[in-house]
C-alpha cells in the first residue's frame, strides 16, 4: 500500500522512527496528531505531525507548585505525628496524680489502694505486690499493729531484675532465679545480690495509698540510697 499524508506539515514538525521507539524526552515534547503507518518495509516506519507545547503549559506557576507542597506535607506530616504521639507516651511514666509528684498505688486489678480498705483484708505482716513508681513492683507492708508501713520495697532483684517473692514461711524475700535473699524489710543478708532491695514512701493522701520517691538515708543500711 503506498504511503499517504493525511495533514500537511513542515519539516521541523514531523517525527518518525524506524523501529518506533521513541526517547521519553522525544515524548514529553511532541504532541502527536495523526499518524501515518508503512508497512512495504520489514520495519515499521512511522510519522508523526507534531506541535510544540508553550513553556507555560510544561511547568505549573508557583501558585499550584505551593499547593501541591502543601498537600504533600499534610499526607506525610498527619500519619507521622498519628506513630509519634503513641510512642512518645509509650516512654512517658504514667502519671498516677498523686500528690507531689508520687505515684497512687494499683492493686492486681489495676484499682487505686484505698488504705482502709486494704487493711480490711491484709493482716499484720502482710507483704503484697502494688504497682508502684514508673510502674515497678512495690511490696506494699503491713505492720505488726495493723498499720500501713510509711515505705514500700521495690520487688525488682538487684542482681539480674527478676521480680523477688515473698516467703512467708521463712519471713524473707527468696529470688528463685539465684537464690539472693533478702531479711522482710528488703535489707540483702545473701548474694549473689549486690545491694538491697530500694524503697519508696508509702504515704496516705485522701485515702489513698501514694508511692514517693525515696531520697533520704536508707534506714535498714545507713547508706545513701544507691537508686536515687
Ligand atoms: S536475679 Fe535475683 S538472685 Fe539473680
Amino acid at each position: 500500500m503506498a504511503a499517504s499524508t493525511l495533514s500537511p506539515a513542515t519539516p521541523s514538525q514531523l517525527c518518525s522512527s524506524k523501529n518506533g521507539i521513541f526517547s521519553s524526552s522525544q515524548y514529553l515534547m511532541l504532541k502527536p496528531t495523526r499518524t501515518n503507518f508503512v508497512g512495504k518495509e520489514k520495519g515499521m516506519r512511522i510519522t508523526c505531525q507534531a506541535t510544540s507545547i508553550p513553556a507555560d503549559d510544561r511547568v505549573p506557576d508557583m501558585g499550584k507548585r505551593q499547593l501541591m507542597n502543601l498537600l504533600l506535607l499534610g499526607a506525610i506530616s498527619l500519619p507521622t505525628a498519628g506513630m509519634l504521639v503513641p510512642y512518645a507516651t509509650f516512654f512517658a511514666p504514667p502519671g498516677g496524680g498523686g500528690a507531689g509528684g508520687g505515684t497512687i498505688a494499683k492493686d492486681a486489678l489495676g484499682n487505686d489502694v484505698i488504705a482502709d480498705e486494704w487493711l480490711k483484708t491484709h493482716g499484720p505482716g502482710d507483704r503484697t505486690l502494688t504497682q508502684g513508681l514508673k510502674g515497678d513492683p512495690t511490696y506494699l507492708v503491713v505492720e505488726n499493729d495493723k498499720t500501713l508501713a510509711t515505705y514500700g520495697i521495690n520487688a525488682v532483684c538487684t542482681h539480674l531484675g527478676c521480680v523477688v517473692p515473698w516467703n512467708a514461711a521463712e519471713n524473707k524475700f527468696i529470688c528463685p532465679c539465684h537464690g539472693s535473699q533478702y531479711n522482710n524489710q528488703g535489707r540483702v543478708v545473701r548474694g549473689p545480690a549486690p545491694l538491697s532491695l530500694a524503697l519508696a514512701h508509702a504515704d496516705v493522701d485522701d485515702g489513698k495509698v501514694v508511692f514517693v520517691p525515696w531520697v533520704e538515708t536508707d534506714f535498714r543500711t545507713g547508706e545513701n540510697p544507691w537508686w536515687a
